[in-house]
């Protein structure tokens, strides 16, 4: 088993190994005794995984309670969030009572955002199912859930208090939705890791799961380097949003019909190209080298959006500082920048990066 700890304000460790929901009740705080547990969860991980969770917290002397939300991006809202705070009031829960993210990264962005805001916030933990929440959402206290105006623009800022992933749980995962994972994952590499880009370019799913372990740790290392440093965001940590601006634009353009992995792939594609035509960034090599990694895993590296759609999507995106916007860049596999530019110049990126 490893851990990652997490050195924010109020530390806690990522704990990844194998075969261990049945173990949560262990993982859980020794700090405080809870009395009942809000598990959130959607409806297709609610009957594989569950019921070990469930009980492993019943175990440990918890009153176990569930919330079963509909699987996809669209439980990621304000609707769905008023209905779990309701019935977490209806049960009589409060701040001796804990909430339990078991799911992907929507389950852990409304879970948390749900934590964060009750009672002006309760204690939470994740239990990340998918390969983009364990390196990626459960991380860092990132919460939210969408508006129509776009991604995540109602949200909070909340640490879990810990973070359990069981990598077995990966193995339920269709190809797609793994490889949404592998984006974010090529994402770190681009960020901080020619080595871990490399394997990502080297390695298919079966063998990424043999040495599945250390991929979570470095990925979640990576991550919890760059939150330590800026756990609000106001500067570094946007180096995270490498691909993001675009890809929230193309997830809302498709009404959520194309995943986030899949959107922010083609969002650090889509960006590298158009920077490197703009001259923006030194040469192709990097955007040819990003393609190379995306491919392998059958990301997309563009999308059928015109210009037109995807800035104005990033236009309502809360990225934006007033007539500028800070996207981030790479230097080279291992390096990037954050660049503010014009929205004109955005703009063209986002044209040039879409042509041909
Ligand atoms: N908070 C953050 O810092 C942060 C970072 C990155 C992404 N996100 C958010 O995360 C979300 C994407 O997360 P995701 O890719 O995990 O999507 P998801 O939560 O929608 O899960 C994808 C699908 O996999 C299913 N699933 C989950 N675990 C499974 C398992 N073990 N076996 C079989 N099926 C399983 C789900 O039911 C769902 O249908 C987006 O909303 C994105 O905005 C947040």
């Amino acid at each position: 088993m490893k851990r990652v700890k997490i050195m924010v304000d109020q530390e806690y460790d990522v704990i990844i190994g194998e075969n261990i929901l049945n173990r949560s009740g262990e993982f859980m705080p020794k700090s405080k005794i809870y009395n009942k547990a809000y598990i959130i969860t959607d409806d297709n991980v609610l009957p594989i995984y569950f019921e070990s969770v469930g009980k492993s917290l019943e175990k440990i002397g918890l009153k176990v309670f569930k919330h079963i939300l509909p699987n996809g991006e669209l439980s990621k809202s304000v609707q769905a969030l008023k209905i779990i705070l309701e019935d977490m009031a209806e049960n009589g829960f409060d701040r001796e009572d804990i909430v339990i993210a078991l799911g992907g990264g929507v389950i852990g962005d409304i879970s948390g955002l749900a934590a964060a805001v009750y009672l002006r916030g309760i204690d939470y933990i994740q239990i990340p199912t998918t390969f983009l929440s364990a390196i990626d959402s459960s991380v860092g206290g990132k919460t939210a859930v969408n508006l129509e105006h776009g991604k995540n623009l109602m949200g909070a800022f909340k640490q879990p208090l810990a973070v359990i992933f069981d990598v077995v749980s990966l193995n339920t995962l269709n190809d797609e939705i793994f490889a949404d994972g592998t984006a974010e994952a090529i994402k770190y590499g681009v960020l901080k890791s020619p080595s871990l880009f490399k394997k990502l370019c080297n390695f298919s799913r079966s063998s990424l799961m043999e040495i599945m372990p250390e991929i979570v740790s470095e990925c979640v290392a990576i991550k919890g380097e760059i939150v330590s440093c800026d756990e609000f965001d106001r500067g570094e940590r946007q180096l995270l949003n490498f691909g993001h601006t675009i890809g929230h634009s193309i997830e809302k353009c498709s009404g959520y019909a194309i995943t986030h992995g899949r959107a922010v792939a083609a969002g650090m594609a889509v960006i590298t190209k158009g920077a490197a035509k703009l001259g923006l960034i030194p040469n192709f090599s990097i955007y040819d080298q990003i393609c190379e990694a995306l491919k392998r895993h059958e990301l997309p590296i563009k999308c059928d959006f015109s210009a037109c759609e995807i800035y104005n999507s990033v236009l309502s995106d809360k990225k934006r500082k007033s007539e500028n916007i800070n996207i981030v860049l790479p230097a080279e596999i291992g390096r990037c920048e954050l660049k503010k530019i014009s929205l004109e110049t955005m703009y063209s990126i986002i044209k040039e990066g879409l042509d041909g």
